[in-house]
């Protein structure tokens, strides 16, 4: 009896089991279709494993000092930070791959106001979303490259930390050496900034990570992630100037949400150095206002350069420059002495001299490299600098630190200064001055890392942003970021008996 009765009832219930998970299904279905190529709504945090491993974990021993790290109000308004509350329900997370391929798919600044606010969060209260300047094409007409929209506000509670995904490998082969992967990445003074190189924590990341020399030239989806969430930044990170393009552009349009680069319109930087790290350096070295720069160098101009042709505005200038004044050179077309990446073995060779020539390879817009921070003012040599504009060193250097090429005439010109100065102790120490005397205002910049990890914190929680031409953003329109090399006939170049000619080796 019982069992008959038992039976009877599962004759009920199980067709309405199958009824209501048909209707799931359709309603399921239906919403995924809609969704489609934007993901309005799933503002996915997917945390299942927030406890990160041991490896994850930045070594607080990293420079910044203890005295350095921001207060939390600066790193971030608490309320705006999702959290693990959020986990979406299954219909939320993203199709496969939902990159727009094309200029029609990507959201027009039209649209922007179109999209429906939820009333009870009003973006406008949030000083973070308010609109930048630069996303103006009447402010930064480079703003055409890119998209900006702002999705409707969801539901996001609390979170205390972000992730950053490292997907590629780290720059080229030698200093993969030297950090494996995701491990030269972290942020000593945000501890709650989290890096990881393992790719199946793609859905808690904030941030994923890809690093130019380690992309195919031509986007390929399959090395990407296949999942995609519309909080998450997909950022390009390239630290060299557009002079060498390492991808085909084209190909890559339309992929990136953030870039890194040595420019400060970047969205986070990734300048080679900055002010701040300079004199934050000078803080834990001390520095003795009555120091004479000018002792133990007995010699006058040093240059180290690896790529020594003669298409390169540089090498056109020091060939000029080494007729007028005595200048050792190293590197690759000169005296090979250190490896490219020995850090050890430079400062004790350019110690030695008063003046170090930072040449930059291009000429490119706010383009300064190691050359200028590390080689030359780490080392407390005065920086001959080639590159960017003057008032871009007036606004990025120390003040009266450095020796600018397109101050004189000729290359004679500054010959005749530089062999004055050698023999001026006074003249020649008040370019040391700025070690004493720090700019007000500095800017803050902490090397890439810390960054990043501040514009993620930072960042509006609505705030969208896709570069649907990075090519044109990054050479500017009509190349203008960087001068054209020297339209001659590209001869390598060997420098002997204080002279520069065509290399035997050629
Ligand atoms: C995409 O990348 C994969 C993995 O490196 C490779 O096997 C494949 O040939 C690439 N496809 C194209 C079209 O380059
Ligand atoms: C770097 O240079 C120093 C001094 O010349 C040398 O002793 C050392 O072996 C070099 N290191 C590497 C990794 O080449
Ligand atoms: C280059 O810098 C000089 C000196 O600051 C400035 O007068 C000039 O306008 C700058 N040129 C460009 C093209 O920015
Ligand atoms: C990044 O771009 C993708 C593709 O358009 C978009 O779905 C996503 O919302 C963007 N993310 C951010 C944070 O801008
Ligand atoms: C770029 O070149 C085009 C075609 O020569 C010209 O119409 C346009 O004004 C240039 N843009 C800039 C910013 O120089």
């Amino acid at each position: 009896m019982r069992t008959s009765q038992l039976f009877r009832r599962y004759l009920v219930i199980i067709p309405i089991c199958l009824g209501t998970i048909f209707v799931f299904y359709v309603t399921n279905n239906f919403m995924d279709k809609t969704r489609n190529s934007r993901d309005l709504n799933a503002d996915c945090d997917c945390s299942k494993r927030d406890i990160p491993n041991n490896q994850d974990i930045p070594n607080g021993q990293d420079f910044p000092n203890r005295q350095d790290i921001p207060n939390r109000q600066d790193i971030t308004n608490r309320q705006d930070i999702p959290n693990r509350q959020d986990i979406p329900n299954r219909q939320d997370i993203p199709n496969k791959q939902d990159i727009p391929k094309k200029q029609e798919n990507i959201p027009k600044a039209e649209n922007v106001q179109n999209v429906k606010k939820i009333p009870a969060i009003p973006e406008q209260t949030d000083p973070k979303c308010a609109r930048e300047p630069k996303d103006d094409p009447n402010v930064n007409p480079l703003s055409k490259f890119y998209s900006v929209w702002y999705d409707p506000p969801t539901e996001v509670a609390k979170k205390d930390h972000v992730k950053i995904l490292i997907w590629t490998e780290l720059w080229d082969k030698q200093m993969r050496k030297i950090l494996p992967k995701g491990k030269g990445a972290k942020c000593g003074s945000m501890p709650n900034c989290i890096f990881t190189g393992f790719r199946s924590e793609i859905h808690e990341a904030d941030a994923v990570l890809f690093e130019v020399s380690n992309l195919q030239k031509d986007y390929n989806a399959s090395v990407f992630p296949t999942v995609r969430y519309p909080r998450q930044h997909w950022v390009w990170y390239h630290t060299e100037c557009p002079g060498f393009p390492s991808i085909n552009f084209e190909t890559y349009r339309s992929v990136f949400n953030w870039t890194i680069t040595y420019r400060a319109d970047s969205d986070s930087s990734g300048a080679w150095g900055s002010l701040h790290r300079t004199y934050q350096r000078l803080k834990v070295e001390g520095v003795d206002p009555n120091k004479d720069y000018t002792v133990g160098k007995r010699k006058l101009a040093v240059w180290f350069i690896s790529k020594c042709n003669t298409q390169a505005n540089r090498v056109a200038y020091a060939t000029e420059l080494v007729k007028y004044m005595h200048i050792d050179v190293f590197g690759r077309c000169g005296k090979t002495v250190c490896a490219k990446w020995n850090v050890t073995c430079m400062p004790g060779i350019i110690r030695q001299y008063k003046f170090y020539l930072a040449f930059e390879n291009m000429i490119c817009k706010e383009y300064l490299t190691e050359k200028f921070w590390r080689n030359a003012l780490a080392n407390d040599v005065i920086p001959v600098v080639m590159g960017a504009n003057r008032s871009d060193y007036e606004r990025l250097a120390p003040p009266h630190s450095y020796i600018h090429v397109d101050d004189f005439k000729s290359a004679k010109e500054l010959a005749d200064y530089l062999m004055m100065l050698g023999q001026d102790k006074e003249k020649y120490n008040a370019y040391f001055k700025w070690k004493t005397h720090p700019p007000k205002n500095i800017p803050l910049e902490e090397g890439m890392w810390c960054n990043m990890c501040r514009e993620l914190f930072n960042r509006c929680p609505t705030k969208r942003k896709l570069y649907t031409n990075l090519r044109g953003w990054f050479e500017g329109e009509n190349h203008s970021m960087c001068d054209p090399m020297v339209d001659v006939k590209f001869k390598e170049l060997q420098f002997e008996d204080n002279r520069f000619k065509v290399a035997s080796y050629a």
